[in-house]
């Protein structure tokens, strides 16, 4: 097994070590500084629920730190870091990087992989971002989990399955149609995708050749299912703690004290997000100005009434007429409509399917003019976000 696991990781290397993977312009040095460190901050704060204050002085591992772009805000925490990564290039980057925006020291780089790295230490926090998809992700999934202390939390930045459906397909098509020739498949990529590699270029800041070998030329871009993590994550002892986008259903309504359940157990219902993550092709700010405008009667309605029959006894009590008006508005207006605010999802579910079926009977033809003409006129397929890159999970080991 470990064989075939260096196998695979030379050949990643190689490709990594021609190209980048993390190259983002110099002039664009210090603005990414900036980015990266709201882009952390809130991913950890905000999204995985894990307050900064808590991290000062604890111990972190990481895996695949690459040029350390975000790695550094690790050391901006005063956490005390081990780094492993196996691109000697992107360790010298690494260092020098560090240098230029931190004073701290308390920070090891190993040039190690994630399989022969050895330790007798446990830590507080392991995490990668953007790694082990590149990789059998089972067994760094274990490994990670082995040097995880008990109560330690995990971080996992990784592709699933149904976000990256999309970006997948791109690599299915260029493999298809490219003869296993790296420049046809590069060519390809830029003749076929230019509006997915601008957006790429804008939103990643990334060169476009670090997205292009990334993305397409490295060999291995493997991707889990959210069942198949939570099964993982099962297997090592790890429950989810919190993730972004968020898996964890909004119809949970029990009481705080009644906790006999455990979420991790349902792992169809927290697969359920995942629709939404394989056609997402807008930002959710769009989506949410929508059904912003789309609720406000209905919930003011709703909250007319739950307001009306509140405070009883330190009101003037409200009259049956009152209340059974609002209850008469409730019913009359068929609110509560924005139940079916995710009615949109279903319409652009169907479109994108619709157009993978019209996709594979193009590509069948292998006529790469066609193939561009037709992407030029998709509604959900390959526009906007194309799915979601990256997934974000925070385990906690029990
Ligand atoms: C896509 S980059 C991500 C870098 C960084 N985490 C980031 O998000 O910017 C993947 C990194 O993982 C490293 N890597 C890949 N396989 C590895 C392995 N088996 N052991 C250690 N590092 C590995 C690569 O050399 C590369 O620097």
């Amino acid at each position: 097994m470990l064989k075939k696991i260096i196998k695979i990781e030379k050949k990643v290397q190689a490709v990594y070590q021609r190209v980048s993977p993390s190259f983002y312009p110099k002039s664009k040095e210090r603005i990414n500084f900036k980015k990266n460190k709201a882009f952390l901050k809130n991913l950890f704060f905000n999204y995985l629920k894990i307050p900064l204050g808590y991290l000062e002085n604890k111990s972190m591992l990481e895996f695949g730190s690459g040029t350390g772009e975000f790695s550094i805000n690790y050391l901006l925490w005063k956490m005390k870091a081990d780094l492993i990564e196996l691109n000697p290039i992107s360790i010298e980057k690494c260092k020098k990087y560090f240098k230029k925006f931190s004073k701290t020291k308390n920070f090891k780089i190993i040039n190690k992989s994630i399989f022969t790295f050895k330790s007798k230490k446990k830590y507080d926090f392991v995490s990668s971002i953007g790694v082990i998809h590149h990789t059998n992700y089972e067994q760094a999934f274990n490994v990670k989990a082995k040097f995880l202390k008990k109560n330690g939390f995990m971080m996992l930045g990784i592709g699933n399955a149904a976000g990256m459906f999309q970006r997948n397909l791109q690599r299915y098509i260029i493999y298809f149609l490219s003869d296993n020739n790296e420049q046809n498949s590069y060519n390809l990529v830029k003749y076929l995708f230019p509006y997915f590699l601008r957006r790429a270029q804008k939103y990643g800041r990334r060169t476009l050749d670090s997205i292009i070998y990334d993305n397409f030329i490295n060999p291995k871009d493997h991707h889990p299912t959210t069942k198949a993590l939570l099964n993982l994550a099962k297997k090592n002892k790890l429950k989810l703690y919190s993730s972004w986008p968020p898996i964890i259903p909004t119809f949970l309504n029990n009481s705080a004290q009644n906790f006999n359940y455990d979420i991790d157990d349902y792992k169809n219902v927290l697969s359920i997000n995942d629709i939404f993550s394989m056609i997402h092709n807008a930002d959710d700010a769009k989506k949410l100005k929508f059904i912003e405008k789309k609720t406000y009667k209905d919930v003011q309605i709703f909250n007319d009434l739950t307001m009306l029959i509140n405070n009883i006894g330190d009101k003037k009590l409200p009259s049956i007429t009152s209340l059974s008006r609002k209850i008469d508005k409730m019913s009359k207006k068929k609110s509560l409509s924005f139940l079916d605010s995710t009615n949109d999802t279903k319409l652009n579910y169907s479109n994108f399917q619709m157009e993978l079926v019209k996709l594979l009977e193009i590509l069948k033809t292998k006529n790469i003019k066609k193939l561009r003409d037709f992407l030029k006129t998709t509604k959900v397929l390959f526009k906007g976000n194309a799915g979601i890159g990256m997934n974000y999970y925070m385990f906690h080991k029990y």
